[in-house]
């Protein structure tokens, strides 16, 4: 129980046992993630550097005998039910979070495994909309509820598959592996090296001192993230399309080296050739960064997280005012190694990488030089790399 604090799960027992009268017997949670490099690369092949945070959805329960499934957002104070035997999508505004246990339950049941009813109270401390992940973690967290409910187990790459699946097929948003895939494997105080395409994965180990991971909030609401997401992944195809022409063994950008891609670049119309520089350099960034890590050269990594800002910025076009501003005060501080949007864009946070006698000035002149240029408020968080998703109890 090492990442949920112990008030956040004595108050979540406690409300469970005012709403269904008696104590939960299952607890899980999963963690949201920041991504510390490789943005835009998973649905390309590519390579992504994720680590775990220590923000996470809860999720207590007990098994009921019929097939309902009652479900109860202590954070929203809204409750929903839906039965096993007929999963359906819900679309009224309050209720709409009930779709990724809805969901993930669907999935589960897709790949032949028999589930039981449950009752369940949720809470969560990752900011939603923040791109820090609080979909993929409810995904999971309701994945593993609903599997020790059912005394089910999974390896737990399929069950990322399986809440990536369930993103995609039941909420309908055609998201990477990344996010399920982190919830899921996130290792305590290390970043998780992953090859989306062959599903090989390496804990990488973060230095426990001297530098910490610090994430900036824009606090923007990230308006047309959806849409400008698909359009972003139809670019990519459109890229490789051309690629294949001058390149016929290429399955995905992945496959393509920016050697190759400076011969061939100039036939591409501008739209496909900017999404390809960015995918094909940030894949290269990922792997020194991987290396800079391991030789705890957090110097070089820092460069690297800057580079791929620059590139998402100017070449993938997923960056907004409000985090270039944020990523511009870091960057324009002592003391930071690196920093860089993360996640999908357009709103949401910026990560850096801050040597640990520089964090208070970080905090303080950050947002106050964030407000200066945008007039909104940033909120910090500051975060150790968690442990993937447990069952508690
Ligand atoms: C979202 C998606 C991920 C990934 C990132 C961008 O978080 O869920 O799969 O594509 O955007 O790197």
């Amino acid at each position: 129980m090492q990442q949920a604090s112990a008030n956040r799960v004595e108050r979540l027992v406690q409300q469970f046992e005012e709403l269904y009268g008696a104590a939960p017997e299952l607890m899980v949670r999963a963690p949201g993630r920041v991504n510390l490099i490789g943005e835009h690369t998973d649905y390309n092949d590519g390579y992504v550097f994720p680590a775990a945070i220590e923000r996470d959805i809860l999720i207590a329960a007990s098994v009921r005998r019929d097939r309902q499934v009652r479900l109860f957002s202590s954070d929203m104070g809204v409750s929903s039910t839906f039965t096993l035997d007929a999963i359906e999508k819900v679309s009224a505004e309050g209720e709409r979070w009930s779709n990724y246990p809805r969901a993930m339950a669907w999935a589960l049941q897709n790949r032949g495994l028999p589930l039981r009813g449950v009752q369940a109270v949720l809470q969560g401390n990752i900011p939603p909309g923040a791109g820090l992940s609080s979909s993929a973690a409810l995904l999971v967290a309701s994945g593993l509820l609903l599997l020790s409910a059912a005394h089910q187990t999974l390896d737990p790459v399929e069950l990322a598959l399986l809440a990536q699946q369930a993103e995609r097929e039941f909420v309908g948003v055609n998201v990477g592996i990344m996010d399920q895939f982190i919830s899921v494997l996130g290792k305590k105080d290390h970043a998780l090296f992953i090859d989306t395409r062959t599903l090989h994965y390496e804990p990488v180990p973060l230095p426990t001192s001297g530098v910490v991971i610090v994430i900036a909030n824009t606090n923007k609401p990230r308006g047309l993230v959806d849409s400008a997401y698909n359009q972003r992944r139809a670019e990519c195809e459109e890229a490789l399309a051309y690629l294949k022409r001058f390149l016929p063994s290429i399955r995905a950008l992945r496959d393509v080296t920016s050697e190759e891609f400076t011969r061939w670049e100039a036939s591409l119309p501008e739209v496909p050739r900017k999404r390809a520089r960015h995918v094909i350099t940030e894949n290269e960034r990922v792997l020194q960064s991987v290396e800079a890590l391991k030789k705890g050269d957090i110097t070089l990594f820092g460069h690297l997280m800057n580079a791929s800002h620059n590139s998402l910025r100017d070449d993938y076009e997923v960056s907004c005012t409000e985090l270039d501003a944020l990523v511009e005060a870091a960057w324009a501080l002592p003391g930071v190694y690196g920093s860089r949007m993360t996640g999908a864009g357009f709103g949401g946070c910026a990560v850096s990488l801050v040597a640990e006698e520089a964090l208070e000035r970080f905090c303080q002149e950050v947002p106050q030089r964030y407000r200066e240029a945008t007039g909104r408020e940033a909120t910090i968080l500051i975060t150790r790399a968690a442990q993937g998703a447990e069952r508690l109890l």
